[in-house]
C-alpha cells in the first residue's frame, strides 16, 4: 500500500488538483493500491497556521511515498519577506525529503505546434529530458550575504559549491533515466571559468564508466542554451547543475509552447524497480490571472501523476495508458482556452478530465 500526500497549494492549485484526484480513482479502480490524505501548502498554509507549510506537514511527507503538489503563490502573500513566503514551503520539502534530482521534460505536442515560439521542423517530435540538481549549489551554498561592507557600499555575494557526492548521484539518476530513453546523456557544466564546473565534468565522467552502454557529451551551458534554441532534437537527457537546470528547463518548456501541458518530478534517486519518493507537480505557478474560472488546464497535473505512478508507484503501464489517453484528448482537438487556437470553442477544466477519463474508458 502506497501513500500519496496531496498538497493543492494557491489559485489553480485546488482547482487543477481536484481534477487530477479524478485521474487518481481511476488508477484506484485499475488496481493501484494507495492512501491519500489532504493538507496545505503555501498561501493557504500562511493563512490557516502562519507558516508556509506546517511542520507535521513536513512529518506526513516523509512517512508518505509521493506527494502531488499544485502550485503556490499569489498577489495576496506577494508582500511577505523571503523566508515567510508561500514558495518557501516547497523549498523546505524538497529538502526535507532530500530531492535532488529534479526532472523536467520538455516534449512537444505535435499537434500544437503553432503556440511554440520556434520554427515547426526544429520541435517536431521533441523528447528532452532535464536532470536538475535541486538540493545543492548556489541557491543553498554558504556562505550568501546581502549586507553593507567595511568601505560602505552595499555588496552581495552567493556561494557556489558541490561536493562530489552531490555530483555523483544526480548524474546516476541521468545515466539510469537515458537507459529506458536513447541512451545519450548531455552534461552541461562551466568547466572553461567555474572550479565546480570543472569538478562537475570530471565526476560525470568517472560515472559515466559505470554506464559503458550510455554516450557521455560534455556542453558549456552558454553554448547549450544556444544549441536548445538552434538544434534541440540533438538532446536526450541533459543533467546539470541547479542554477543552469532552471535556467535551461524554462527554456526548454518555453520551446515546446505548452506551458500548461508540462510535468515536473522531484526524486530522491532511483530506486531499482522505479519506488523513488518523489515529488511531483505541474511545471506551472498558481495562475492567479485565472483563478477561479474554471480554465485552468489539469494536464499538467495530470502527467505529474501519469510520472508519479511511473517512478514512485511502480506501476509505469497505468502511467503509459494515461500518457497516451491525455495525447489522444490533445490530438482529437479538445483545448482549454491557453492551448486553444483564436476563434476555436474551449472547454473547462473539468470538460478537459472528463475528456481524459473518457479517452481512458475507451482503451
Ligand atoms: P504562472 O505559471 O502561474 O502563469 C504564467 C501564465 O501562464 C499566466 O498567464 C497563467 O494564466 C498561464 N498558466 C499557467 N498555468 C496554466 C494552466 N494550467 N492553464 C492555463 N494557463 C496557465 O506564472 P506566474 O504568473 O509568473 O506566477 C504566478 C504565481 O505562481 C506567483 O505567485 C509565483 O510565485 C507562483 N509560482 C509558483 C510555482 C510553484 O508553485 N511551483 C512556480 C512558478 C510560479
Ligand atoms: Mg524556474
Amino acid at each position: 500500500m502506497f501513500k500519496l500526500l496531496v498538497l493543492p497549494g494557491d489559485g489553480i492549485g485546488p482547482e487543477i488538483v481536484r481534477e487530477t484526484l479524478r485521474v487518481v480513482d481511476w488508477a484506484r479502480n485499475a488496481g493501484l493500491r494507495i492512501e491519500l490524505s489532504e493538507a496545505l501548502a503555501g498561501g493557504a498554509s500562511i493563512d490557516a497556521v502562519g507558516a508556509p507549510i506546517a511542520e507535521d506537514v513536513v512529518e506526513q511527507a516523509l512517512a508518505s511515498d509521493a506527494v502531488l503538489f499544485g502550485a503556490v503563490g499569489g498577489p495576496k502573500w506577494d508582500h511577505l519577506p523571503r523566508p515567510q513566503r508561500p514558495e518557501m514551503g516547497i523549498l523546505r520539502l524538497r529538502q526535507a525529503l532530500d530531492l535532488y534530482a529534479n526532472l523536467r521534460p520538455a516534449v512537444c505536442f505535435d499537434e500544437l505546434l503553432d503556440a511554440s515560439a520556434l520554427k515547426p521542423e526544429l520541435i517536431r517530435g521533441l523528447d528532452i529530458l532535464i536532470v536538475r540538481e535541486a538540493t545543492a549549489g548556489v541557491y543553498f551554498s554558504l556562505p550568501r550575504a546581502n549586507e553593507v561592507g567595511p568601505d560602505g557600499q552595499r555588496r552581495a555575494y552567493d556561494t557556489q559549491a558541490y561536493t562530489e557526492a552531490e555530483i555523483a548521484r544526480v548524474c546516476r539518476t541521468a545515466f539510469e533515466l537515458a537507459r529506458t530513453r536513447q541512451r545519450r546523456v548531455c552534461s552541461v557544466d562551466k568547466a572553461n571559468v567555474m572550479e565546480t564546473g570543472a569538478l562537475w565534468r570530471a565526476v560525470a565522467t568517472e560515472v559515466a564508466a559505470d554506464y559503458p552502454d550510455v554516450e557521455l557529451s560534455h556542453m558549456y551551458a552558454d553554448n547549450c542554451a544556444m544549441q536548445l534554441v538552434r538544434r534541440p532534437d540533438q538532446f536526450d537527457v541533459i543533467v546539470t547543475d541547479n542554477l543552469f537546470g532552471d535556467i535551461l528547463s524554462d527554456a526548454a518548456a518555453a520551446l515546446t509552447g505548452s506551458l500548461g501541458l508540462l510535468p515536473s518530478a522531484s526524486l530522491s534517486g532511483l530506486g531499482q524497480g522505479g519506488n523513488s519518493r518523489g515529488l511531483y507537480e505541474p511545471i506551472h505557478g498558481s495562475a492567479p490571472d485565472i483563478a477561479g474560472q474554471g480554465v485552468a488546464n489539469p494536464i499538467a497535473t495530470i502527467l505529474s501523476f501519469a510520472l508519479c505512478l511511473r517512478w514512485s508507484f511502480d506501476r509505469a503501464d497505468l502511467a503509459d495508458r494515461l500518457e497516451r489517453a491525455v495525447r489522444r484528448v490533445v490530438s482529437s482537438g479538445v483545448r482549454t482556452p491557453d492551448i486553444a487556437h483564436p476563434g476555436v470553442a474551449a472547454v473547462s477544466t473539468i470538460e478537459m478530465t472528463d475528456a481524459v477519463l473518457a479517452a481512458l474508458a475507451a482503451e
